[in-house]
């Protein structure tokens, strides 16, 4: 088994640490955060994870999991380093790699000769010439290796991905890595690395195009008549579509998504190409959050202003306590900027949150509202009381945005009902 040093303890760093232990290698994670790494040493975790807090403790009890905030320690008896700290949207779109350099100006004079340094982190094409001149090191080696990994499932897609892609200048660093996943059978795609960061942007970019056009689909369901549950399960028998991320929805979000793609973009027009199709995919995923709007306004007779409005949910998606770049938070600022009191419940979500009244219980953010808008798909939103819910509505209306709820049932009730492409 290898030794590993892991640069930057969030979602995937953490990830990625904990998993290496758990496949037996010995793994030194830092962060700069010392909060962060006082609660990983002792051994809680610092985001909702499935699965992640009992391979902490595995990897700790067995002595191959440390923690600090000792970058150069960490790289100085590393064979491998994984650079996985943040890589955040600049203000012109672009990828932001000013802490992946740090990063590596730190480690860089404390590295092993002959170790190999390998960027996780969602980097634009060409980055790892980007490291290399940081770290200043002609004895070392850069590569790429990025990850797929997503929130809520994090765990289970790092020890059971679809592909493992490795992205090397030479055979011999790609064998060496290669062999740090010896435990998981994933198919490897081992290429240069500028092709392998272009995977990492292609794919992200590919199922924000699918969910977009999902919710296309559903807004042209909407205008004919026809039902979007429906024709996704028609078009979901076709394996060239495959029945997965057809979800429609309040449009896509989370801290992937729109940074990869407006990074993607600049990219692409950076080597001379227009970019056209992802352009609109963005449009429509920032025109898809109006649209959740305007039903809340014509459910309720056109304004919310001096309203109430019920909202369940509000991180990017369910099984995450992450809000970064949330369609939730976005459509509950754009109803409070309209006049409405949003009155809201997350079961992740304790903190205040401005502008909004956090609530307790599902129940409770109900009380005299005059719409409910369900915009993150948590399980437990589907077994709440109806009955109940409508006694604490001042009106009977609900929006949702994640096709989450049977509408039959609902309308039995006496609720109006509006889903996303839902007759
Ligand atoms: C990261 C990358 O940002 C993203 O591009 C990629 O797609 C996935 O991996 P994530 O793990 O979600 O995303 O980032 P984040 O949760 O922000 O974690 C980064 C961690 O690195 C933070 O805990 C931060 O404190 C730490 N960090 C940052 C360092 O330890 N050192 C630094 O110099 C900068
Ligand atoms: C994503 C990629 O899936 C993952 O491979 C990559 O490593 C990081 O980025 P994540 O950001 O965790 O992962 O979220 P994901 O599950 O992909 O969802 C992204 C957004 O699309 C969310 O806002 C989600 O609600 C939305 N979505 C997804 C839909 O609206 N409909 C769908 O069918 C699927």
């Amino acid at each position: 088994m290898s030794r590993l040093a892991v640069i930057g303890a969030g979602y995937v760093g953490l990830t990625t640490a904990v998993c290496m232990a758990h496949l037996g290698h010995d793994v030194h994670c830092t962060d700069v955060s010392e909060d962060r790494i006082a609660m990983l040493r002792s051994q809680e975790l610092p985001n909702h994870e499935k699965g992640l807090v009992e391979l902490l403790r595995q990897g700790t009890e067995a002595g191959r999991l440390s923690f600090s905030t000792d970058n150069a320690a960490a790289a100085r008896s590393a064979e491998f380093t994984f650079l996985c700290v943040q890589t955040p949207q600049g203000s012109d779109g672009r990828a932001d790699m000013s802490y992946i350099e740090q990063a590596a100006r730190e480690i860089g004079p404390h590295l092993p000769s002959g170790s190999i340094v390998v960027s996780k982190s969602t980097v634009p094409v060409g980055s790892t010439h980007v490291v290399e001149r940081a770290l200043e090191r002609s004895d070392v080696t850069v590569a790429s290796n990025p990850e797929f990994l997503r929130e809520g499932s994090a765990v289970h897609d790092f020890l059971h991905p679809d592909r493992i892609v490795i992205g090397a200048a030479d055979e011999s660093t790609a064998i060496k890595i290669s062999a740090l996943f010896l435990r998981i059978s994933a198919p490897l795609v081992v290429t240069d690395p500028p092709t392998a960061e272009t995977i990492k942007y292609a794919c992200n970019a590919f199922l924000a195009t699918k969910v977009s056009f999902v919710n296309a689909i559903a807004a042209l369901c909407e205008a004919v008549g026809a039902d979007v549950r429906q024709v996704i399960l028609g078009m979901g028998y076709d394996p060239r579509i495959g029945s997965e991320f057809l979800r429609p929805g309040p449009g896509w979000g989370g801290s992937c998504f729109p940074k990869d793609t407006a990074a993607l973009i600049r990219i692409a027009e950076n080597a001379g190409y227009d970019f056209g199709i992802l352009k609109g995919v963005i449009a429509s995923n920032e025109d898809q959050r109006q649209r959740v709007v305007a039903k809340t306004l014509r459910s309720v007779g056109g304004s919310v202003a001096g309203k109430t409005v019920a909202l369940w949910g509000l991180t990017f998606k369910a099984l995450t306590d992450d809000l970064r770049d949330s369609p939730a938070l976005d459509i509950a600022r754009l109803l409070t900027d309209k006049g409405a009191l949003v009155q809201a419940y997350d079961p992740t979500v304790t903190q205040p949150i401005d502008g909004l009244a956090i609530c307790e219980d599902p129940y409770a953010a109900c009380a005299g509202a005059a719409v409910l808008v369900v915009a993150t798909e948590w399980d437990e939103f589907r077994w709440l009381d109806f009955t109940k819910v409508r006694e604490q509505m001042a009106t009977p209306a609900v929006v949702d945005a994640r096709n989450l709820l049977e509408p039959a049932m609902l309308r039995h009730l006496g609720f109006t009902y509006e889903g996303i492409g839902v007759i």
